[in-house]
């Protein structure tokens, strides 16, 4: 596992952004990511819980999604006049229904979209309750819906595209790595 690196350029000369739906596999592949590049983690949903003081869910329930999609472009705006570099920004799931978001995610680096099959989605979310708009009546139709919607947002904000549902996190990672190498070679 390589140490944080002082020469983030010799690296990777760019941030790493990850879009795609909730169960898509940001925060675990984010996380390995990180690892392997000596990266610092940022995640947009962390940021939001940290500026409001309250859970993703708490936030939805008090300020409603408006409420929240304003903590989240602000968590993203403050990413960009903080002008990071040598992290990987895993987002939430809604980050590109917000059109204003789009031109900070392109400011921040290389936006990969991580897809998976609507099968392998529910099934990942179906072990974690933190989500709310999945606590609906069925979830499955919920997520079928929402996915129709969103799938050309993604596509349209995306750099880069990878489906992680037969991959391993290490395989992803992998491959993620070699894309941006290739389109964002180091300087010599
Ligand atoms: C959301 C996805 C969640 C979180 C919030 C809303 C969405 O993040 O931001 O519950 O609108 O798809 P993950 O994609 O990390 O689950």
């Amino acid at each position: 596992m390589p140490a944080p690196s002082d020469n983030l350029e010799a690296v990777l000369p760019v941030n790493l952004v990850l879009i795609g739906f909730m169960g898509s596999g940001k925060s675990s592949i984010g996380r390995l990511l990180a690892t392997k590049l000596g990266f610092h983690l940022l995640d947009t949903d962390a940021l939001v819980v940290e500026s409001a003081g309250m859970q993703i869910t708490d936030i939805f329930e008090w300020k409603g999604e408006e409420g929240f999609r304003e903590y989240e472009t602000k968590a993203l705006t403050c990413l960009v006049d903080r002008k990071v570099r040598g992290a990987v920004v895993a987002t939430g799931g809604g980050i590109v229904t917000r059109e204003a978001n789009l031109p900070l995610l392109h400011e921040l680096g290389f936006v990969v979209q991580l897809t998976a099959s609507e099968e392998v989605i529910f099934e990942r979310v179906s072990r974690n309750k933190a989500r709310p708009l999945l606590h609906t009546p069925n979830p499955r139709e919920t997520i079928s819906e929402l996915l129709a919607r969103r799938s050309p947002l993604y596509e349209a904000a995306a750099d880069y595209t990878l489906d992680t549902s037969i991959k391993s996190h290490a395989q992803a990672a992998e491959e993620i790595i070699a894309e941006a190498r290739r389109r964002y070679p180091t300087p010599l």
